[in-house]
């Protein structure tokens, strides 16, 4: 699969990957097949972009949560959000037993890593990145041997973490280019009133309100609200911050597309010591695919190979599907190699968007008889 601008999405191309809204419904469902009217209905949607099947890496993708337990605990959380705009009540309670349906997952799920980012709209960003966010700081706590009693309070804290934000004008939060310097004074109130409102509720404990308050603290005691260093920023918080940073770059903005998740921890690796501690960086990249399934991947034998099965066991060296040799040429009937089990074969690197979309158009050149132009004619555009 691939992802696709909607800008550049055509008729007849195939959705690879469920794209659910903040009420929990599936706003594109896997295997549709688009037609202008869809493609139309993803721009008044204000989705960015979309995983489509490319016929060379659709693999099902192993999720760490359940499409199920994601559209529960989504619609869970857009309803408790609304139910605070209008009435200032938070159902606690509810909210707790959400995340507990997300750390069941996470603990079944506990060798599966992240292998790509979760589509959203403009609209449904805050409230995903939010879910998104609770998954992937219980993830770390888990790493780091947190038990279930603080893995619930992390990841609650980090399922609000950004609660402020729905006192801030949603035209600021939206707006493409940068921000005025009064603008950016209004979003960086969040932190503290995410932390006013959490600690008006009894039964949310202080170290939760302080993930609201803290997760815009850097280390080096450069962040905000209050320039803490540290040894005083909340472990939990650090751990939040990490995850909202990872899960920013590899969203959608109205301003850019996603980076991917593997330059998503390039950017992370850059802010250690600066933004993050080490060890929170290091425990988070264990839970992150370094190779995903379905992307490409170049060979010390100058082969190129498909990635077919990564998990935490075998991260560095996962299964693959060698597809092409170093000239391009399709390899029918390709073959797999299970790196675990071989010393001589090892990877070199993973291949960029660009090399990706070069290969997928080489060989689709190879496959069609119809495409009988030199190779290099169908890909100069690339
Ligand atoms: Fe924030």
């Amino acid at each position: 699969m691939k992802r696709v601008l909607v800008d550049e999405l055509e008729s007849g191309m195939v959705v690879a990957r469920t794209v659910i809204g903040s009420d929990g419904r599936a706003l594109l469902v896997q295997n549709t097949s688009l037609s202008e009217v869809y493609i139309k209905r993803l721009h008044l949607l204000g989705l960015q972009s979309v995983y489509i099947k490319d016929g060379l890496s659709d693999i099902d993708i192993p999720e760490v949560v359940s499409m199920q337990v994601r559209s529960a605990v989504s619609n869970q959380l857009n309803h408790s959000l609304q139910q605070f705009s209008s009435k200032r009540a938070l159902d606690v309670k509810n909210l707790r037993n959400g995340v507990s349906m997300l750390l069941d997952d996470i603990v079944s799920n506990h060798n599966t890593l992240i292998h790509l980012d979760d589509i959203r709209s403009h609209d449904d960003y805050l409230l995903l990145h939010s879910l998104n966010v609770a998954i992937l700081s219980m993830m770390t706590g888990l790493t780091l041997g947190y038990n279930e009693g603080n893995l619930i309070d992390l990841g609650l804290g980090a399922l609000l973490h950004d609660i402020g934000m729905i006192m801030i004008d949603p035209h600021i939060l939206n707006k493409a280019g940068g921000l005025t310097p009064d603008e950016s004074e209004e979003v960086r109130k969040h932190p503290e009133i995410g932390f006013n409102i959490l600690r008006t509720f009894r039964e949310i404990p202080t170290r939760v309100t302080h993930i609201a308050y803290q997760h815009h603290e850097k280390v080096d005691g450069t962040g905000y609200p209050r320039q803490l260093d540290r040894k005083t920023i909340l472990e939990y918080a650090q751990i939040t911050a990490v995850a909202d940073t990872f899960d920013a770059v590899v969203a959608d903005r109205p301003f850019r597309k996603g980076y991917s998740t593997t330059d998503g921890m390039i950017i992370l690796r850059k802010l250690v010591n600066t933004f993050f501690d080490p060890e929170i960086v290091e425990a988070f990249a264990t839970n992150i695919a370094m190779y995903p399934v379905g992307s490409l991947i170049s060979l010390n034998t100058g082969h190129i190979a498909l990635v077919t099965s990564a998990t935490k066991i075998n991260s560095s060296r996962p299964r693959v599907n060698v597809v092409c040799d170093s000239n391009f040429n399709l390899i029918y009937p390709n073959f797999e190699i299970d790196l675990q089990k071989t010393n001589e074969v090892s990877i070199v690197k993973r291949l960029n968007n660009e090399e990706t979309d070069m290969i997928r158009c080489q060989l689709s050149v190879q496959k069609n008889p119809v495409h009988d132009n030199p190779v290099e004619q169908h890909c100069a555009s690339l």
